[in-house]
């Protein structure tokens, strides 16, 4: 029997999960696998305030140092989350010898590149499988299912809880606030939601699959980023309407020797596979030759969703599972491709308006838009209230960002104007 010593950091939602989930796997590990997990330490801030039964043959501890002291630990499991202390044991951790399974995506989208070549360097694991998409095997679909394609795009629904709030939104009719409430009653929002909410979580896992997808390491910062703070009622009907739907899109690309890598709500067609994404599951879309297109959908997030990439990482980690080549989950391709700032990127646009009602009123907003060049496909005026403010909604056909902004500037100006208009990008998919 192989013995693998585990020192779990972290025994929150995850942590809990990934603990039962040893215990319940137990004889199917030693009979599929022949592999042993111990679980020798198990290491949290409050521990004396978990329910740690079941766990007599475990040491708890509230110090990271009885697990990276420890020469009997084999693997490190980090399950804390955010920059730091995670940065820091995972370092030490990998320093001292040991392999590292973490969920953390801020960890491996900031600083993934430097670890990576320590594990390295130190003839080690350090797998991750859990930071993109919970338990759907994405990382490794990348690493060992399309190891030899060359992609093109990807396009994710890869927060959990922004796709539960607009799907709750819109199915339910319920608030921003109330669906929030009710994605962390159920442990999907990450302990600050605002991560979650500001679309920063998946553009933390957006920069994991652009390195894997294109070989290039981005810097998260220079991914564009916008949550869904701003999504009202009102866009999610007008948008009903037209057949279409409002997701939290991780969008990249790559064109010629150019990629390009955004987060932002993103109106897509009722018809598309992505838009039947509901609740709490993600979903990442990937095309490439000589393949073509493939969907992995699945729960993003959650505890036992979660805990289950930990746990395939583990038993890829004990050497027989598949993925036990050392570095298979490792960006392998230095590459000099550039990044396109926001500004240059091309999309469609959903425009609200709320102007007040009369004659003239449609050609002064499209006299700015025509002088930037932008053209419009559609013009949908909802009501007809000559005494109100109401709403207009454009459709346009492709435009910079840079000319967009530009005309929403100076439309937002003109009197006929009773608040800042609301812009939502289109994107067609394959
Ligand atoms: N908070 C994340 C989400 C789950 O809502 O998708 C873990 O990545």
């Amino acid at each position: 029997m192989n013995k693998i010593h585990i020192g779990l950091l972290g025994y929150g939602n995850v942590g809990s999960g990934v603990v039962q989930w040893l215990r319940k796997g137990k004889k199917d590990f030693a009979e599929k696998f022949g592999a042993e997990f111990v679980l020798k330490t198990l290491c949290d801030r409050s521990i004396q305030k978990k329910d740690t039964s079941g766990l007599s043959r475990t040491t708890l501890t509230t110090k990271f140092e009885d697990i990276l002291d420890d020469p009997d630990i084999d693997v490190v499991i980090e399950l804390i989350g955010g920059m730091q202390p995670a940065e820091m044991i995972v370092v030490e951790a990998l320093k001292k010898g040991k392999h590292v399974i973490t969920a953390n995506k801020e960890l491996i989208a900031n600083k993934g590149e430097k670890l990576f070549e320590l594990a390295k360097k130190q003839g080690r694991h350090l797998y991750f499988e859990s930071s993109v998409g919970a338990g759907i095997p994405i990382i490794k679909t990348f690493t060992e299912g399309l190891a030899g394609n060359q992609f093109h795009s990807v396009y994710g629904i890869i927060n959990g809880t922004c796709n539960f709030i607009l799907d709750e939104m819109t199915r339910r009719d319920y608030s921003f606030e109330e669906a929030l409430a009710e994605a962390q009653k159920r442990g999907y929002a990450e302990s600050d939601p605002t991560l979650d909410i500001n679309g920063m979580d998946s553009t933390h896992k957006l920069a994991i699959l652009v390195s894997l997808a294109f070989g290039k390491y981005v810097k998260v910062k220079n991914i564009y980023t916008e949550g869904i703070e701003h999504i009202s009622h009102q866009d999610i009907e007008y948008a009903e309407s037209l057949n279409l739907c409002i997701k939290l899109l991780a969008i990249a690309k790559k064109v010629g020797n150019e990629i390009e890598a955004r987060v932002h709500p993103t109106l897509i067609s009722k018809d598309h596979p992505l838009a039947a994404i509901n609740g709490i599951y993600n979903a990442v879309s990937l095309e490439a030759d000589p393949l073509g297109t493939i969907l992995l959908s699945g729960e993003g997030a959650g505890q036992m969703a979660a805990a289950s990439g930990v746990i395939s990482d583990l038993v890829n980690l004990s050497g027989s599972g598949a993925g036990s080549n050392l570095f298979c989950n490792v960006p392998h391709t230095p590459s000099h491709l550039t990044m396109r700032t926001i500004d240059q990127i091309k999309t469609k646009f959903y425009i609200r308006f709320m102007a007040t009602d009369k004659p003239g009123v449609l050609s002064k907003i499209t006299g700015v838009l025509g002088q930037h060049g932008i053209s419009i496909n559609s013009v949908t005026q909802k009501t007809h209230n000559p005494a109100a403010t109401v709403p207009v909604i454009m459709l346009t056909e492709y435009t910079t960002e840079k000319e967009l902004r530009a005309a929403l500037k100076e439309i937002h100006k003109l009197p006929i104007m009773k608040s800042k208009p609301v812009a939502i990008r289109m994107e067609k998919l394959c």
